[in-house]
């Protein structure tokens, strides 16, 4: 049941993935930029695609590698990212592109990645996954909540975390893992929404137990006051 529910979602995605500054389209047979994986992670938590594209392109255009970025001047950095906000990230952001560089480029695993400076377990996995085709368990928000839904998670966040990581573990494919996770986090921002799910359109409407049930509304159950 989970290599079909894994098939259909990279069918869809194969047809339906959102076109981004920093992806390469899948089947494009394109290899993924770690330097360009590495920075639209670290500049997608807590913010949103939208507001990340401007950012993105102006830091890649001034910046187009991580060796390039590891020399530029702190002052010109903190200054490029202003207005993303989190100021730490852009510090770890710097402290993280000249430990990479200093070791001749970024390290392939989930473990290794995950002792750079502002590398957490989501980024590291999504990198992993995405940048080098390793299966990782790749878990944001947008995951949670598909998740949730799915596999009709009653459990309040936050702790249903650990059920919702097993949920995700078992789908992840080892085949196109990257695919699989950028793939989750698109459902999530493009048709498995908040507050109007379109189900009708999703690939995931048959299986999904949420949906069958009426309750996906109400997934995930927030945390009591
Ligand atoms: N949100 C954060 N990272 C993403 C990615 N790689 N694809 C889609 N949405 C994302």
């Amino acid at each position: 049941m989970n290599a079909d529910l894994s098939n259909d979602l990279l069918a869809w995605y194969d047809r339906h993935a959102r076109t981004l500054p920093w992806r390469v389209p899948p089947g494009s047979g394109a290899k993924p930029d770690p330097y360009r994986v590495w920075l639209s992670e670290v500049m997608l938590q807590q913010t949103t695609v939208a507001a990340v594209k401007g950012y993105f392109e102006r830091f890649t255009a001034r910046w187009p590698t991580v060796e390039a970025l590891a020399a530029a001047e702190d002052a010109d950095v903190m200054a490029e990212w202003a207005g993303l906000g989190y100021y730490a990230r852009a510090r770890n952001l710097l402290a993280c592109a000249r430990a990479v560089a200093a070791c001749g480029g970024f390290p392939r695993t989930e473990a290794e990645l995950r002792t750079l400076p502002g590398i957490g377990a989501y980024t590291a996995a999504s990198v992993a996954s995405i940048a080098f085709g390793q299966r990782a368990v790749v878990v944001d928000g947008n995951v949670e909540r598909v998740m949730t839904r799915v596999f009709d998670i009653a459990t309040p966040l936050p702790a249903a975390r650990n059920e919702i990581r097993a949920y995700a573990d078992s789908l992840t494919p080892s085949e196109r893992p990257g695919d699989h996770a950028q793939a989750v986090m698109d459902l999530g921002a493009t048709i498995c929404t908040p507050r109007s799910p379109a189900c009708v359109v999703c690939p995931w409407r048959e299986p999904c137990l949420a949906r069958k049930r009426g309750v996906q509304k109400d997934r995930p159950v927030k945390p009591p006051k």
